[in-house]
């Protein structure tokens, strides 16, 4: 059977990787979050000190990407991908709330996402792919066969986020994360460059009151049905 292009989209903690990495492993797919790139990216600048400290130099970073190798390396033992900047395992340290905070006005930096978008239109040339993040429906991949725009209300979103920080182990205040959420959607969406909006060929699905296993179920079969129809 042929393969297809999945993008899914939408807004900061709509549960859009664990699905997308749930549904590249039923349909054999490779999964590729896109977040984590712009996380990369970020704690880059950060290291840096191109964002984070009394100045910034958006512009430096800019200047400064060609010194920036980003890769994702395939970890057997959990199942998926990992990000690797410069060489050094950054899975974890990209996830914290420090980077959460700074990522999307990283994410609007026109050398960022130019960079970053022919990485991902070049990992996703031969189909058989699920990529996650906020443009890959309107602008990574217009013409993917299938496309979900995930929602949910931002006090699910926060509470969900909220959860899995304090399982890391990370100590945040709920409001902050909220805030964070908030933030993250305003900016995403306003942006000059690339702005998060759902595409006209994609489906909406706000999963505030769904379980993980309908939503993947539903997902699932959607998917099957645009492969059987490919
Ligand atoms: O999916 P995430 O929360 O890990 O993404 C982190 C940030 O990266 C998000 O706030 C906006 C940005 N992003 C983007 O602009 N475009 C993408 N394709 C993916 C993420």
């Amino acid at each position: 059977m042929g393969k297809i292009t999945i993008a899914i989209d939408g807004f900061s903690s709509t549960g859009k990787s664990t699905i997308a990495k749930q549904l590249a492993k039923a349909l054999d797919y490779v999964y590729v979050d896109t977040g984590a790139m712009y996380r990369a990216v970020t704690l880059f600048a950060m290291r840096q000190g191109f964002i984070g400290g009394e100045t910034e130099d958006l512009e430096g970073l800019g200047n400064a990407l060609s010194g920036l190798d980003l890769k994702f390396v395939y970890n057997k033992s959990l199942g998926f991908s990992e990000m690797y900047l410069n060489g050094e395992n950054v899975e974890k340290e990209i996830r914290t709330l420090p980077v959460s905070q700074q990522v999307s006005k990283i994410a609007t930096i026109e050398k960022v996402r130019v960079k970053l978008v022919a990485m991902q239109q070049d990992m996703g040339k031969k189909k058989g792919v699920v990529m996650d993040g906020r443009d890959i429906g309107t602008v990574v991949f217009p013409d993917a066969e299938f496309k979900i725009f995930m929602t949910a209300s931002p006090e699910t979103r926060a509470s969900r986020r909220y959860k899995e920080l304090l399982d890391r182990g990370e100590k945040v205040a709920y409001e902050d994360v909220l805030k964070n959420v908030q933030t993250r959607d305003y900016i995403d969406s306003h942006r000059e460059f690339s702005p998060l909006r759902k595409a006209e060929d994609a489906i909406e699905f706000d999963n505030s009151d769904m379980g993980l296993k309908e939503q993947l179920e539903r997902i699932y079969n959607f998917a099957l049905r645009k492969i059987e129809g490919h």
